[in-house]
C-alpha cells in the first residue's frame, strides 16, 4: 500500500566488499570458554579430537568462523606463551587474576590453539602480551609459530613435535592497554605499539597483520594518538607503516555498568535500551573512521572491532568471574543491528570479533556441564543466516521516508535495520524489526537487475526473552518465510522482535 515504508535496493550499484573476517571469534581463558568449552582434554568421554571438542567444532564451521581471537582479553597480557608449549604434564600453573582467581595448568596453550584453528578452518589472530611481558617475548613467539629454518624457536617448535611452520596472519599488539593492560595513556601506548611491532617480523611467506591496541567505546582521542604515531618517518626516505590496523571495543548493556540486569528477565523498555545502546554501534565506528580519514584518506589502515556484543550480568548461582550469561532473541536483534552496521561501514571497518564464541557473554554456543549436551544460540543462528554476506559486496539500503520510533528515556529507537550485499548472481537483505509491539511492513523496491527467485528465512520467538536450553534447544531457530514478489520487489511484513534474511537468485 503507499502508507507501507519503501526501502530501495539497487541490485546492480556495489559497494565495498564486506570482508569474512567481520563475522569474526573471540575465545579468552576466562570461565568455561576454553576449559570446559574448547578443550575437554584427550580423556574425556566426550567425543574429541586431541583434546577439542568435536560437536563444538562441527557446529562452528556450519558459521564458517573466519578467524579466532586468542588467548584474551585481559587474559593476554598476563599470559607467558612458553608456559603453554611443551609436555603437557610439566607445563608450569598460574593464577588467572582477572577471571575468577582460578588456577590455569596451561594444558591449553600454542600447538591446541593452532589445532582448533586448523579443526575450524579459521585464521588465527593471536593477541600479544604487552601489560607484563617483553618486547623479546613476543619477537620469539612469532618465530616460534611463523619460522621454517632450525631458528632457536622453530627448533624449539619442532622438538614439541610441530615440523611445519604455522601460518599466522593476524597479531594483537596487547589488549586494553587504557585499563586492564597496564592503565596507560595514550601517547604512552602508542610509543610502546611502536616498539613492540618493530619486533614483530616476518618469517618467510608469513605476513602479520598487525592490529594496535585501541579504544574503549568513543573515546575518538585514542584512536587520534595511535594514528598521529602510526609512522615512522625516521625510518628511510618512505615513511614506514608501524601496524596495519587499530581496534577498538564496544559492549552493548542496557543500562549502566552496575545495573546490567539478567539475560533473560527485562521488561520493555530494558529491551528498548539495549536496541538504542547496540544501535550506537553504527555511530561509534563511523566517528573513529571519520577520525582515522583525517590521516588515512586512502584508507589503507584497517579499523577492528575485536570485542563486542552483549554483557549482562551472570546467570544466578554462577561464578561472578565467569561471565557466564543466557542469550535470548533480544541477542540475536543485538548481532542482526550491528552487522547491518558493519556492512555499512566495510570500507573501514576490516575485522569484527564478537565476544565470546563459547559460555561466555554473548555465546554463539553454550555447553551444559551435567548433561554434557550443547545448545546453540539465538546469536548463532544470525551468524548462520549471514554467511551469504562473507566477502560479498556491499549494497545500500535506502529507506524513503523516516523509520518508525520508539522512544525510552528521551531517546529514539528506529525500529527497522537493514542491510544487503550482493555475490555472483544472488543478493542477500538482512532485515529486523526491533520493535516489541507491532509488525513492520516494508516494500523493498528491487532496481537494476532482475529478480529470478526468492527464499527467506525468519528468526523469532514468542517473546523477546525466548532462548534456547538442553531441553528446548530449538525454541528459538530459523525457519522459512515464504515471501512473493511483486511488480516493484518484495513486500515484506515482519513480525515483532524478528529477523529476516531474504536471498535473491539474480539474472
Ligand atoms: O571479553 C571479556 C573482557 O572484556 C576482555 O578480557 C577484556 O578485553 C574486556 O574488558
Amino acid at each position: 500500500s503507499d502508507r507501507m515504508l519503501r526501502a530501495v535496493i539497487d541490485l546492480d550499484v556495489k559497494g565495498p566488499r564486506i570482508s569474512r573476517h567481520l563475522y569474526g571469534h573471540f575465545a579468552e581463558h576466562l570461565g568455561r570458554c576454553i576449559y570446559g568449552g574448547f578443550w575437554v582434554g584427550e580423556d574425556s568421554d566426550i567425543p574429541n579430537e586431541r583434546g577439542i571438542r568435536l560437536d563444538v567444532v562441527e557446529a562452528l564451521r556450519a558459521i564458517r568462523v573466519p578467524n579466532l581471537r586468542w588467548p584474551g582479553g585481559c587474559f593476554a597480557d598476563d599470559y607467558h606463551w612458553r608456559d603453554g608449549v611443551g609436555p603437557r604434564e610439566s607445563r608450569p600453573r598460574m593464577v588467572n587474576s582477572h577471571w575468577g582467581d582460578v588456577v590455569e595448568n596451561n594444558h591449553f596453550g600454542t600447538h591446541e590453539f593452532m589445532d582448533l584453528c586448523q579443526l575450524l578452518g579459521a585464521d588465527a589472530y593471536v593477541n600479544g602480551n604487552v601489560g607484563s611481558g617483553t618486547v623479546r617475548e613476543m619477537s620469539e613467539w612469532v618465530e616460534y609459530l611463523t619460522r621454517g629454518d632450525d631458528s632457536p624457536m622453530s627448533s624449539l617448535r619442532r622438538s614439541h613435535g610441530q615440523d611445519e611452520p604455522w601460518h599466522v596472519p593476524f597479531w594483537g599488539i596487547g589488549n586494553e592497554p587504557w585499563g586492564c593492560g597496564g592503565n596507560m595513556r595514550a601517547e604512552a601506548y602508542a610509543d610502546l605499539a611502536r616498539q613492540y611491532s618493530t619486533y614483530l617480523r616476518n618469517h618467510g611467506g608469513n605476513k602479520l597483520y598487525r592490529i594496535a591496541a585501541g579504544a574503549r567505546d568513543d573515546d575518538y582521542s585514542w584512536t587520534e594518538a595511535l594514528m598521529k604515531s602510526l609512522t615512522c618517518l625516521g625510518c628511510g626516505p618512505d615513511p614506514q607503516r608501524l601496524f596495519e590496523a587499530i581496534s577498538f571495543h564496544y559492549y552493548t548493556i542496557p543500562l549502566s555498568w552496575q545495573e546490567r540486569g539478567l539475560a533473560t528477565v527485562f521488561d520493555d523498555a530494558q529491551y528498548y535500551r539495549t536496541m538504542i545502546q547496540a544501535r550506537r554501534v553504527d555511530e561509534i565506528i563511523g566517528r573513529h573512521a571519520t577520525v582515522m580519514d583525517h590521516y588515512d584518506p586512502r584508507k589503507t589502515i584497517g579499523l577492528v572491532l575485536d570485542e563486542w556484543g552483549t554483557w549482562f550480568d551472570v546467570e544466578p548461582g554462577t561464578n561472578p568471574g565467569f561471565l557466564y550469561q543466557q542469550n535470548t532473541m533480544r541477542d540475536a536483534l543485538v548481532a542482526s543491528v550491528h552487522f547491518d552496521a558493519f556492512h555499512r561501514h566495510a570500507d573501514r571497518l576490516v575485522m569484527a570479533n564478537i565476544a565470546q564464541t563459547l559460555n561466555v557473554l554473548q555465546a554463539m554456543i553454550l555447553t551444559d556441564p551435567e548433561t554434557e549436551s550443547l545448545v546453540l544460540t539465538p546469536t548463532y543462528h544470525v551468524f548462520e543466516m549471514n554467511t551469504g554476506h562473507h566477502d560479498a559486496e556491499s549494497l545500500a539500503v535506502n529507506f524513503v521516508g523516516d523509520i518508525p520510533c520508539r522512544s525510552v528515556d528521551g531517546m529514539d529507537l528506529p525500529v527497522l535495520s537493514a542491510s544487503a550485499s550482493t555475490r555472483d548472481n544472488r543478493a542477500l537483505i538482512s532485515v529486523s524489526n526491533l520493535d516489541v509491539e507491532a509488525t513492520q511492513s516494508v516494500q523493498f523496491d528491487l532496481r537494476g537487475r532482475e529478480v529470478q527467485d526468492v527464499r527467506a528465512r525468519i528468526l523469532t520467538a514468542d517473546k523477546p526473552q525466548s532462548h534456547n536450553t538442553p531441553l528446548a534447544p530449538t525454541e528459538v531457530a530459523p525457519k522459512d518465510f515464504p515471501l512473493t514478489m511483486n511488480e516493484r520487489g518484495l513486500a515484506v511484513e515482519i513480525p515483532r522482535h524478528s529477523y529476516v534474511a531474504i536471498e535473491l537468485l539474480l539474472a
